[in-house]
């Protein structure tokens, strides 16, 4: 049931009633934006245009330290805004008037979609609105990888080397079709998506993720974090990768077993870790893997002025079309 914002026609009223009685009774639709990690400020301005242009209001709540500030901020909110920030029970609780909040990105493991159907919610996310910002991300920490983190030695090229993709969604697929232009051969595994796609993308589907794992000279991870995957990238599996092997995450932290890469690290020198999410031990990767081991400070990936235009704006664009249509074709937790 879509949530009509007050375009109606005035009511009619007796003159002794004060205008401000009926004003007072028209809620305007309050959109906040809750972004620990802020957009660009030409992706806020977007958002604040949809959001007004709609006739609601825009409020922001960037760079938080402390939850509490989350908590207050969503008090009044009929829809939020979100990037990496959790939206938990708590959250949810202190949200009496939310009905819809949207993940400005793609994976929306920071949302407790139980809880938020429980509080009738609507969870969405923005698929592939900041997808080739990740993808080019990726390739230029594989860059960076081979060249030796840029340390002035003699490095080798992503040219003619194998690209294993695990899992081939909207990132998989700008990252094979970057990597197609360093002229790499590009191989893909992902239980989810026909072989046809892959093959028109010219990407060579495998069909385990063994089978890539020990094929690929690089092995660059698109998966999502669930329980199927938290832990999956262990030990073993990273073992089978050739020498020299390359592993480059920009998915989650959560899917590695790091303790297992820790130990296969220290088993095999020619590994090396490249990743935009800091592992829980970053302290211990930094000081055995020295050289081999590169962490962004932040989550860097959809950290770009086009991202956050597409991926802020198609949230805003979402709620006016629930708000208005009860659109809900982006809903993850139906
Ligand atoms: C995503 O899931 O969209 C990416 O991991 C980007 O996350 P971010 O918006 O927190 O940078």
């Amino acid at each position: 049931m879509p949530y009509f914002s007050f375009h109606h026609s005035e009511p009619t009223r007796k003159k002794t009633v004060p205008a401000e009685f009926f004003t007072t009774l028209v809620h305007k639709m309050k959109v906040l934006v809750a972004t620990e990690k802020p957009f660009a400020k030409v992706a806020v301005d977007g958002i604040r245009e949809v959001v007004e242009a709609a006739g609601y209001e825009l409020a922001l709540l960037e760079k938080y330290t402390d939850k509490q500030q989350l908590l207050n901020a969503v008090a009044d909110a009929d829809a939020i805004i979100i990037r990496s920030d959790i939206i938990d029970e708590t959250v949810l609780n202190a949200a009496k008037q939310l009905k819809i909040v949207v993940r400005a990105g793609a994976g929306y493991d920071n949302i407790d979609l139980n809880a938020a159907t429980k509080h009738n919610v609507v969870a969405m996310n923005t698929p592939g609105q900041n997808s080739n910002a990740v993808a080019e991300l990726a390739l230029g920490l594989m860059v960076y990888a081979v060249r030796n983190l840029y340390n002035g030695t003699s490095g080798t090229e992503l040219k003619g080397k194998k690209l294993g993709i695990h899992a081939f969604g909207n990132v998989g697929r700008n990252v094979a079709r970057i990597a197609q232009g360093f002229g790499m051969e590009v191989f893909a595994y992902d239980a989810y998506c026909p072989d046809e796609a892959m093959i028109a993308a010219a990407v060579t589907p495998v069909h385990s993720a063994a089978d890539l794992y020990k094929n690929c000279n690089i092995v660059s991870l698109h998966i999502p974090a669930t329980d199927e995957t938290k832990n999956s990238i262990n030990h073993d599996l990273v073992n089978l990768m050739p020498k020299g092997g390359i592993l480059v995450n920009t998915a989650r932290k959560e899917v590695i077993d790091e303790e297992g890469l820790i130990s296969l690290m220290q088993e095999r020198p020619d590994l090396k870790y490249m990743t935009d999410i800091m592992p829980a031990a970053d302290t211990k990767f930094r000081t055995l893997f020295e050289g081999r081991y590169f962490a962004t400070p932040k989550k860097m990936g959809a950290q770009t002025a086009e991202a956050n235009i597409n991926a802020g704006i198609a949230a805003a664009k979402q709620i006016v079309d629930f708000f208005v249509n009860g659109n809900t074709r982006f809903q993850v937790n139906k």
